[in-house]
């Protein structure tokens, strides 16, 4: 049996057991199983008052192709005068040193686990210091917080020991070695692939060195080395439980609490508040002996599953959730504390509620800032073999999940891991790794993990029996299977004691809506699925940021690079690039739309009432306040602040709806939620929900047929109103002084990466079989009938029978020219279009532009819940979203007036009857489709102006289901009805 998911196949464990090659003697330590050696015991990672000394920096560095070579760098008193440097911390890559390469899935050398071949980039790296004075009576340790993906260390010549784990802490204790009375030398050889590599086969950048920071620790005498907080709440009582343990005599002080207690006791507290994503309370103090005080920051919170149903202090929690790698278009994975802010605080000015740190321990610094600002987090462990995959298990290629050979390694990584991250209260969930398929050594890990921290619950998706872990977990599951697996109804596994588990367990989407190009779509129908079931508990958008790196091409127009850009012989292309954030952070349209879809609170307006649901699942409304605005063709007419409203979670209630005034063309009524303070993550007034409601149609758009001027011709041209028409071909050549290429069926979009090839449901390919992207168009017809131009054409591709019979009615009256398209497909059109509309070209100097529609940000048929009717304006440079990969873009839905205008304020005006969509851009779609990059992009003089009936939605096919069948465009006769007048 195997299933297809993500973007690999599951093999039945039968269909396994290939033939375990013998593991060579005397291999290099970088190839053994299990190459950490020398490390001491994990630990909690915390910043208490003992000295500490930062050896980042700039350190001497050396560059070899190979591994092999003679360690004699790290001798005392080696002259490494010839050598370069290199910043600590950073990626050797991206410091002028081999090349950045970017697979997704395939090992970038032969899949022979736990050997690599000859060609393993190696930099080595050297640097002195100095241990301070007061140091002198303290035990040093030396820490690592990530090294990608080897380092063999040295002080002093003395080996101190190997490093595997490339996001994980290692620490040495150099208190024998290092000296106090002179300089010391660190030495340190990084190799580029070890046998950790084939367990970090995560879809990223390879990129290696000493990516995180070095630090050299004083541990005093009496210190506390490691602690335990445990600090839980009863939702019935509000009583908080606190046990901190320290493995010494030390004290535990909590003033806002009175506690003032020796560690290993249980504490009980009468009354504390509980932390939580939404209120994240936390008490601070510290854990103190003679010796050492730790600061701590206690949150209060119980993780349970009760009835199947995940909860955090006895609520069910849903998570509005996001995947994040750490990214900087410039340092790759190194990543500063004022981008750790930034995207937190992004997450939470979009609604965002959870991370899940794919696919392996962020930098510790992160977990500490999500305690601090409120995040839910999956912690998921630095493990992923995903390149074993393509190989199909065999015949060599043992996945190490289940070879026991690689045991030892893989409850190692858990273990640094979790005592890394065990006090951090916004952890609720450990995550074993990802797609690393079934295997025992799972159960290793889980079995571990549970010993050690009882108080979290387990993750791992790619095992479908669930049988090591607590929650299902599944990626892009469609909507159908997710409503199934709401229902209890899902496939059942072939055990049925597993089924039967399994079908009792939570459900989570721990990726989703794949956020590649333009998109996601379809994140509507996702998130009713959360709310009507309470086993589905949301899910985490994959992903976060594109991780395209900063680069410049030859003319000096900086770009994002994507796979294949560095020269790579293998790559997956722009794979790499699908989160809801640019690589600058610069948010794209997908955050906006999955704001709104995900708002907290849901405000509807009906003729009385306004209804406000609470969806926080913790919090009351208290901290919102509800202003509103009535607004008549997108102007304000009056606004005001509705009374407060402080409902409890889940819960909701009903305002009436003020008295407005009277209005007489459309109007709109519009609520918003925003904050009433100021917080740590945004500004007072920040909106968090809103909604409209239409208070006053639109007057009926029938002409009134007043002042129709009739078509004349007049040698090979036709005039009409402003218009003047080629006589041949009907189409409009003049209208007033402006020179255009006349309005013409286009049903073609330049493809989003949802309908390319390697799309789950590939449009692209089967658009251009039928050559949609190259219709020819024959003029059947150009008559004048009483007051009217009427042109038939006929639009078609080459080598089918297939087409469109097109008829354009032309009229001109006061209002000005008015065209009625008529499109009617002939033979039997089984796909879906990309688009129905018009593409028309203006000159370049038209480019500011007005409509009143929807807006401000780009929609689509499965993506515009984000936008609002209202009156926008842009220049069309402003109107492009520059998709790393350049795609169809910009576009804007439920246009009532657009007004193309020049600086001098003249241009063109079009009106719907009564809406259409637009998208304009100094390029045409030819030259998108054809862009790898936006470099590419070279504007022309012309602005080039599509009118839509529709778009093809967009969905999620990238990784994950199509576009959902009401958002498909389907061949079926069409009407688009627009007047042209000329604006002054
Ligand atoms: C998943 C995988 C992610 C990413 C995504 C596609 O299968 O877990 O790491 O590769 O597909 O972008």
């Amino acid at each position: 049996m195997t299933d297809t998911v993500g973007t690999s196949t599951i093999h039945a464990p039968e269909e396994e057991g290939p033939p375990m090659r013998a593991q060579a003697e005397d291999v290099p330590y970088f190839e053994s199983f299990n190459p950490t050696t020398g490390i001491r015991s994990p630990r909690a990672w915390f910043v208490s008052d003992a000295p500490r000394l930062s050896l980042n920096g700039e350190w001497r560095f050396r560059h070899s192709p190979q591994a092999d070579i003679a360690e004699d760098f790290a001798a005392q008193g080696f002259d490494d005068s010839g050598w370069t440097t290199m910043p600590v911390p950073s990626h050797w890559q991206l410091n002028g040193y081999g090349h950045p390469i970017y697979t997704n899935t395939r090992f970038p050398f032969p899949v022979d686990p736990p050997r690599l071949p000859d060609e393993n980039p190696t930099g080595d790296y050297r640097r002195t210091f100095s241990v301070p004075d007061d140091w002198a009576d303290d035990a040093v340790v030396l820490r690592f917080d990530g090294v990608d993906s080897c380092a063999k260390v040295w002080l002093n010549g003395t080996t101190l020991g190997v490093i595997a784990g490339s996001r994980l802490p290692a620490e040495f204790d150099v208190s024998q070695v290092v000296r106090h009375d002179g300089p010391n030398e660190l030495a340190v050889r990084v190799h580029q692939w070890s046998s950790g590599t084939y367990l970090e086969d995560q879809d990223m950048w390879w990129l290696s060195g000493i990516f995180r920071d070095v630090t050299l620790l004083a541990r005093p005498s009496g210190g506390i080395d490691d602690y335990t907080v445990t600090a839980g709440y009863d939702h019935t009582t509000a009583r908080g439980t606190l046990r901190v343990d320290a493995g010494v005599d030390a004290h535990v002080l909590v003033p806002e609490l009175g506690i003032d207690a020796a560690v290993g006791q249980d504490i009980a507290i009468d009354h504390v508040e509980p932390w939580s994503a939404e209120c994240p309370r936390l008490y601070q103090g510290t854990i103190a002996t003679a010796a050492e005080t730790v600061p701590v920051s206690i949150g209060f919170r119980t993780v349970a599953i009760v009835d199947g149903v995940l909860t955090v202090n006895g609520e069910r929690v849903v998570f509005r959730g996001v995947n994040r790698h750490e990214f900087d278009p410039h340092t790759g994975r190194t990543v500063g504390e004022d981008l750790m802010r930034r995207d937190i605080e992004m997450m939470k000015q979009h609604n965002i509620n959870a991370v899940r740190t794919s696919h392996y321990p962020p930098h510790p610094r992160f977990l500490e800032l999500c305690d601090e600002y409120g995040l839910w987090v999956i912690d998921e462990c630095d493990f992923e073999t995903h390149g074993f995959f393509p190989v199909k298990w065999k015949p060599i290629s043992v996945n190490p999940t289940d070879d026991p050979r690689w045991q030892d390694a893989l409850v190692q990584r858990m273990a640094r891991m979790v005592e890394r991250d065990k006090n951090r209260p916004s952890v609720i969930i450990w995550s074993l790794g990802n797609e690393c398929g079934p295997g025992r050594n799972l159960g290793a890990m889980a079995g571990w993990t549970r010993q050690r921290d009882s108080t979290r619950v387990l993750h791992y998706e790619r095992d479908w029996t669930c049988q090591y872990v607590d929650i299902y977990s599944r990626m892009y599951a469609s909507h159908e299977e997710v409503d199934a697996i709401g229902r209890h109804s899902e496939d059942a596994l072939d055990d049925p004691i597993l089924d039967a588990r399994r079908r009792q367990l939570p459900f989570i989407l721990c990726e989703y809506a794949h956020a590649m190009g333009n998109g996601p779509g379809g994140l509507w129908e996702y998130q009713q699925l959360f709310e009507k079931h309470p086993r589905c508990q949301g899910g985490f958008v994959w992903e976060w940021i594109d991780h395209g790196l900063a680069a410049r091409s030859a003319t000096g127009t900086d770009f994002y690079a994507y796979g294949g850009d560095f020269g790579e012989e293998m790559h997956d292309g722009n794979f790499v690039a699908d989160g809801l954030v640019f690589p600058d952070r610069t948010p794209s349209p997908g955050l906006g739309e999955f704001k709104k879809v995900i708002e907290p609170v849901r405000i509807t307006i009906d003729d009385s009432k306004i209804v406000i649901e609470n969806h926080y699942d913790h919090i009351s409304t208290g901290h919102l306040e509800f202003l509103w605005t009535l607004e008549e063709q997108g102007r304000t007419v009056t606004s005001g602040t509705l009374r407060s409203l402080d409902l409890s979670p889940g819960s909701t209630g009903a305002l009436p709806r003020p008295p407005l005034p009277p209005t007489e063309e459309e109007a709109w009524f519009t609520v918003r939620a925003v904050l009433r303070n100021r917080t740590s993550w945004a500004p007072a007034g920040h909106e968090i929900a809103w909604a409209q409601a239409r208070t006053q149609a639109p007057h009926a758009t029938t002409r009134s047929g007043a002042g129709r001027i009739p078509p004349r011709r007049r040698g090979h041209t036709i005039e009409l109103g402003d218009g003047v028409f080629d006589g041949e071909n009907g189409r409009l050549m003049h209208f007033g002084d402006l020179v255009l290429e006349g309005p013409r069926l286009d049903i073609w979009r330049a493809p989003i990466d949802n309908d390319r090839s390697f799309s789950w449901d590939p449009r692209e390919p089967a658009w251009r079989d039928l050559g949609l992207d190259r219709m020819q168009h024959r003029t059947d017809s150009v008559e004048l009938d009483h007051d009217e131009l009427v042109v038939r054409t006929r639009v078609a591709p080459a080598g089918t029978e297939l087409g469109f019979a097109v008829s354009y009615r032309w009229r001109a009256d006061a209002d000005g020219l008015g065209l009625a398209l008529s499109v009617e497909p002939e033979g039997d059109w089984r796909v879906a279009l990309p688009r129905v509309g018009l593409r028309l070209s203006l000159p370049g100097t038209l480019d500011r532009v007005e409509w009143y529609g929807l807006g401000p940000n780009e929609s689509y048929a499965d993506s515009q819940r984000a936008a609002r009717v209202g009156r926008f304006s842009a220049t069309v440079d402003e109107l492009q979203t520059p998709y790393i990969f350049p795609q169809e873009n910009g576009n804007r839905m439920g246009v009532r007036t657009l007004c193309l205008r020049t600086a001098q304020g003249n241009g063109l005006r079009i009106d719907g009857r009564p809406q259409f969509s637009f998208t304009a851009r100094r390029w045409t779609t030819e030259s998108i489709a054809a862009a790898g990059h936006t470099a590419e992009l070279q504007p022309t003089d012309r602005v080039w102006l599509n009118l839509d009936h529709a778009q093809n939605g967009l969905g999620s096919g990238s990784c994950g289901p199509g576009v959902l069948a009401p958002y498909r465009l389907k061949a079926t006769q069409t009407e688009l009805d627009l007047v042209f007048s000329l604006a002054r």
